[in-house]
Parts: C-alpha cells; structure tokens; sequence
C-alpha cells in the first residue's frame, strides 16, 4: 500500500449523541469533553495509520466556531495532514447533524501531533524500513 492509499485507509469517524451528561450550563457540548473527543479520535487515527505506539507530543489551535447544542449527533473525522520521521499530524473535524433533519454543518477543527515511541518510550520512525 502506497502512502496515499494509508491515509486514506487510516481515516477515522466517530459518532456521538450529544445527550446532556455531556453538556455545560449552556445547553451545549462543554469544549473539554469536545477536545477529549478529538485527541481520542486523533489518536485512533495515528494508530490506525501507523501500527505503533503512539502518543499526543502537541495540538495545535483549535478553532470552535460553532456551539454543539444538545440533542444533535455530532461526527469527528480524523484524517492524517503530515508524516515527518517518528511524528505525525491528525487534522480533526467536528460536524454537527440535527438529527431530525438533513442539516450539517462544521463546527469545530483542531490538529494533533503524535510520535512514534518504541518499549523504552523513546521516539522510532513510524515508516519502518
Ligand atoms: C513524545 C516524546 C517521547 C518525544 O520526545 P522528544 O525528546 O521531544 O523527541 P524528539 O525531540 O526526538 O522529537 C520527536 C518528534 O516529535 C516532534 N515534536 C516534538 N515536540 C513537538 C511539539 N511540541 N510539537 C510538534 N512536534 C513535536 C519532533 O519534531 C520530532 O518529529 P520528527 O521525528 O517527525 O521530525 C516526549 O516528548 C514525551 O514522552 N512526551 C509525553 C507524551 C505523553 O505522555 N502524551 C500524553 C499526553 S499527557
């Protein structure tokens, strides 16, 4: 399998109801359980992608430009946007769906950055020669 058709394969979607355990005073997904959600997925993403080890080093800006209200179905998709040597970079979208209706839109993106670690917790390369 060439690189293309691994980042391909290794695109990752979650979906969640967004029911009120998971909510703030406002009615709508409390942003730390949203980035929970994404470094979650982000995680499964680089995972499924690399086949090792892997763990969060950084994430980058996240950008939560719409309120997720209770009672929709939100989707996370993780995709990977950059493979260094024993790094690599998830790009995480938030959609939200109504549920009743076909209506979706982006809410929230955010970028992830994993390495690579071997037994002894020290970075490998993640494409193995
Ligand atoms: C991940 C870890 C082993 C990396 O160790 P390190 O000494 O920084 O490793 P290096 O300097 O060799 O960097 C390894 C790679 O990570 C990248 N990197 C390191 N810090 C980074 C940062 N803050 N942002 C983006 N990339 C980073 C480097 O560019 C390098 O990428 P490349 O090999 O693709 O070029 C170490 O930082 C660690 O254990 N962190 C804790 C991870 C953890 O517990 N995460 C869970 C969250 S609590």
């Amino acid at each position: 399998m060439n690189i293309e058709e691994r980042i391909q394969q290794a695109e990752t979607r979650i979906f969640k109801a967004v029911f009120p355990n998971t909510t703030n005073h406002y009615d709508t997904l409390f942003g730390g359980t949203a980035m929970q959600l994404m470094d979650e997925v982000a995680f499964i993403a680089a995972t499924r992608f690399s086949r090792q080890r892997m763990v969060t080093v950084s994430s980058d800006k996240i950008d939560f430009k719409k309120p997720i209200p209770a009672g929709t179905i939100i989707e996370l998709i993780g995709k990977v946007t950059y493979l260094g040597s024993t790094s690599l970079k998830i790009r995480v979208e938030i959609f939200i769906e109504q549920m009743y209706s076909e209506v979706r839109e982006k809410a929230v993106t955010g970028e992830f950055t994993f390495v690579a670690i071997d037994e002894n917790k020290q970075p490998v390369k993640i494409l193995r020669d």
